[in-house]
């Protein structure tokens, strides 16, 4: 069975909640996973579960047929760039007509200054925008900040256990964005009749780590202090999680670049295209406190 939304990386951070947003707002949508019987039972019922895997492009091709619109979504992992322009051409051969890809954050694919995965992201945005050039579908890039809920999902517990929590940003401060804001503006670009080519989503204001301490002391009653930590001791702490090579050193590259003030921009991009401000991390320290107590 064809749906009209396909949505690809459908059970990570991202996807799980345009699958969620897309079904609630009634679109026939389909996740393509690996294992479908695990994925089903992340979703609302009605969304379809669509075998396939990007390592398989025979999976994905097949996967494309009778879709309207796709949200490209994979990992941090070696295999991005081709995964998805693989994954773009499948589309634009079956003949979908809007292609959303999630991509990296504006600063990680500057010219000249690319991460590792910024480059990579860049590469497919190069992709992308060739195919629509060629009139073969439309397109649109999605550029999130650094994930609020990724790197501050677990500052609340460690404030709580000991009055205090480290992060590797030095005083540097980040328009975090709200992982709920990044799904709602690729639900929105799947969706919208116009959407703009590009949407770049960022919290509406930039917060360091004194900024977090002053809100958790609030928040908790109690005191609360910011521990400032090098890059290296961040990337030890990850590698003791089981982390891949590859995904430390993306790590180590996005944190050097976030010392260095490079996700402080705030964006009215999110506003413009959703027609809403975005999350604050205040109310999602709220929301995580709460959920704690
Ligand atoms: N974290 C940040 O701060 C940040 C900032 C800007 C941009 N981004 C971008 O956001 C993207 C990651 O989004 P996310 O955090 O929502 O993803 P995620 O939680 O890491 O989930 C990855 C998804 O990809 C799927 N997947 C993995 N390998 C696959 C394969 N071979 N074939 C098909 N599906 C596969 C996973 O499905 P399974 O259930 O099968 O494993 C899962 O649904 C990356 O491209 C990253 O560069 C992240």
């Amino acid at each position: 069975m064809s749906v009209a939304i396909l949505v690809l990386g459908a059970t990570g951070r991202v996807g799980s909640l345009v699958v969620r947003e897309l079904a609630a707002a009634g679109s026939s949508v389909g996740g393509l996973v690996r294992d479908p019987a695990r994925a089903a039972a992340l979703w609302p019922a009605g969304v379809h579960a669509v075998a396939g895997d990007l390592a398989d492009a025979a999976s994905v091709r097949r996967a494309m047929h009778g879709v309207q619109a796709v949200l490209i979504s994979s990992p941090v992992h070696p295999q991005l760039a081709p995964w998805q322009c693989q994954a773009m051409h499948a589309a634009a051969d079956a003949g979908v007509r809007r292609i959303v890809k999630l991509s990296g954050s504006a600063w990680t694919m500057r010219p000249g200054d690319c991460t590792t995965i910024g480059a990579a992201h860049a590469a497919a945005e190069a992709e992308l925008q060739a195919l629509v050039a060629a009139g073969r579908c439309q397109g649109v890039c999605i550029r999130p900040n650094a994930f609020l809920q990724g790197m501050l999902g677990r500052v609340v517990a460690e404030a709580q256990a000991g009055g205090r929590f480290a992060l590797a940003l030095g005083d540097a401060r980040v328009a975090f964005a709200d992982v709920r804001d990044i799904a709602a503006a690729c639900a929105q670009a799947l969706r919208a009749t116009a959407p703009p080519a590009g949407i770049e989503v960022t919290g509406p204001a930039a917060v360091g780590g004194a900024d977090i301490a002053v809100l958790l002391q609030r928040l908790l009653s109690r005191p609360v202090a910011y521990r400032p930590i090098e890059v290296a001791e961040a990337i030890d702490r990850a590698r003791a999680t089981g982390l891949s090579a590859f995904t430390l050193r993306h790590q180590q590259e996005v944190l050097l670049r976030l010392r260095a003030g490079a996700g402080e921009p705030v964006s009215a991009e999110f506003q413009a295209a959703v027609g809403r401000t975005p999350r604050t991390v205040d109310a999602y320290l709220a929301e995580a406190c709460a959920a704690r107590a």
